[in-house]
């Protein structure tokens, strides 16, 4: 697991400031007044501050926008990073000036001077969140991260705010680590046995192999993984934190699709190796699950993930076999390629049978058709249930999470009509991403809410956002923690 930057909150001390030989981080509002802090460091530096917050340059910044002022006279700092922010910021901007010091942050420690700065949690968040490396797979050892203290007016405040934003970052990036890492290293087995781990934080974890699938029935799930010399699992996951240990649950149901190769449907050679993130879905609810055991939520939440590998074999699905669901339903297997769906259509029905959950919501990187439609700026939002959706709608909302909602509808289903079986798994070349939605609207029983998150496009693009280098972003997380923070936790 990659390791957050250390996180300290200390006292105002400005006579230290002189001698901190790190990394230096100063706010400069917009109205050119200096805050306490500033003003000291502005004095050191025999007013280069005051000077820069006058200049072209930095009115033509924007909010979170940093510049850095290396080895400062009177100051034994190795560079002061100035940064442009009100005092009042809104969220999106302190998290990107918190960005601007995680993407900085090296092997030195780095003092923040926050004074009575609003938004200082935020601001950390973003720290922690862009500060995140994949580095694992590379054979130089990465160089320790540096610690960052902030310097805030009140530390112990800050310190408890601090805690939470850990609880959020640990979830993120441990959805990050799983989507990242290469499919020789993240097989079914090693996801599981990650899963599995979890324990140690106070969840229920289950691992259902496929000797136990075959007995229960999921035999949609298990077509998809004959193919390949990984076994297939399905990982139970359950944290029990309401009052109430018996109140229905909300069940996240993942596709963990650790290598999709389409199957005997191959697909094309050309960006093949994009498929290692197919179990994006999987990562982000267990990153969920993670920080909802972190913070120790007041919630209950089951969660159920399929892991299987996508493979072309000898003993692989064929286009036109016919499997048996666990809901009882004859699917005419097309297109071997779309199976993602039929891992998830088993789960689903296995979680609702298990838990009577409250709500169900479902992440998959699903279609290559979201991306078309959505490109990476917003997942699929697919539901039968108007208020359930509003509520993940706005939780994304406030994350900064890019989520838009999409349709279904019974002629997109009449599509799935099979000749030879109840339903066949695609539907056709237009609106494949509503067509595989209505697919796994067969497995949602009448009356349970349901939400299906089409994460294709952002689990996982071609390069950095403002809070994720390049490479896996654990979009979702933060939004469906805040989701379940204000439904159940607070509910
Ligand atoms: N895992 C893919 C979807 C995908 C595509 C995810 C690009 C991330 C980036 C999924 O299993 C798939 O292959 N879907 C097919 C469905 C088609 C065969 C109906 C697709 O989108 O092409
Ligand atoms: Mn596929
Ligand atoms: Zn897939």
């Amino acid at each position: 697991m990659a390791q957050l930057p250390q996180f300290t909150a200390s006292p105002i001390d400005l006579d230290s400031i002189a001698d901190f030989d790190g990394r230096v981080t100063v706010f400069l509002s917009e109205t050119g007044r200096l805050s306490q802090l500033a003003r000291r460091v502005n004095r050191l530096m025999r007013g280069a501050l005051e000077r820069f917050g006058e200049s072209d340059r930095f009115a033509k910044m924007s909010a979170g926008d940093a510049v850095e002022m290396p080895f400062p006279t009177g100051m034994a700092a190795q560079a002061v990073q100035v940064i442009r922010l009100e005092r009042k910021p809104s969220q999106e901007q302190a998290r990107k000036a918190g960005a601007a010091i995680g993407k900085a942050l090296g092997g030195s420690d780095t003092l923040v001077l926050l004074g009575n700065q609003q938004l200082a949690a935020d601001i950390a968040l973003g720290c922690a969140l862009r500060a995140y490396r994949y580095t694992e797979m590379k054979s130089e050892e990465a160089p320790a991260q540096g610690g960052v203290t902030f310097m805030a007016s009140k530390p112990e405040e800050l310190e408890a705010d601090l805690a939470a934003v850990s609880a959020v970052a640990e979830g993120v990036c441990y959805t990050r680590d799983l989507v990242n890492k290469p499919s020789n290293i993240l097989t079914t087995t090693t996801f599981a046995e990650s899963l599995s781990d979890m324990s140690d934080l106070g969840l229920t974890v289950e691992v259902l192999e496929e000797d136990q699938l075959e007995e229960l029935g999921m035999h949609m799930l298990l077509g998809v993984g004959v193919g390949s010399e990984s076994p297939s699992k399905v990982v139970v996951m359950q944290w029990t934190g309401a009052p109430d240990a018996k109140a229905a649950p909300l069940a996240l149901i993942g596709k963990g699709v650790v290598f999709d190769t389409g199957g005997i449907s191959l697909k094309p050679a050309g960006g093949m190796e994009d498929m290692t993130m197919d179990m994006g879905g999987a990562g982000t609810v267990a990153g969920v699950m993670r920080t909802l055991a972190l913070r120790k939520a007041r919630a209950n939440v089951v969660a159920v993930v399929g892991l299987v590998e996508n493979m072309p074999d000898g003993k692989a699905q064929r286009p036109g076999d016919v499997v048996t669901s666990l809901k009882g339903d004859t699917v005419e297997v097309i297109n071997t390629d779309a199976e993602g769906r039929l891992v998830l259509g088993d789960i689903m029905w296995y979680a609702q049978e298990r838990f009577s959950p409250a709500g169900m919501i479902d992440l998959a990187t699903l279609t290559g058709a979201i991306i078309v439609a959505l490109g990476h700026e917003h997942a699929g939002v697919f539901s039968n249930d108007d208020s359930f959706a509003g509520s993940f709608l706005k939780a994304a909302a406030a994350e900064g999470e890019g989520a838009w909602r999409m349709p279904l509808g019974k002629g997109y289903a009449k599509l799935l009509k099979s000749s030879v079986a109840d339903v066949k798994n695609i539907g056709g070349r237009w609106g494949g991403s509503v067509t595989a939605a209505e697919f796994l609207h067969r497995f949602v029983p009448e009356g349970l809410p349901w939400i299906h998150l089409d994460i294709a496009g952002v689990a996982k693009p071609a390069g950095a956002t403002v809070l994720a280098p390049k490479g896996a972003t654990g979009w979702g997380v933060m939004a469906l923690d805040r989701m379940i923070r204000e439904m159940f936790d607070e509910g």
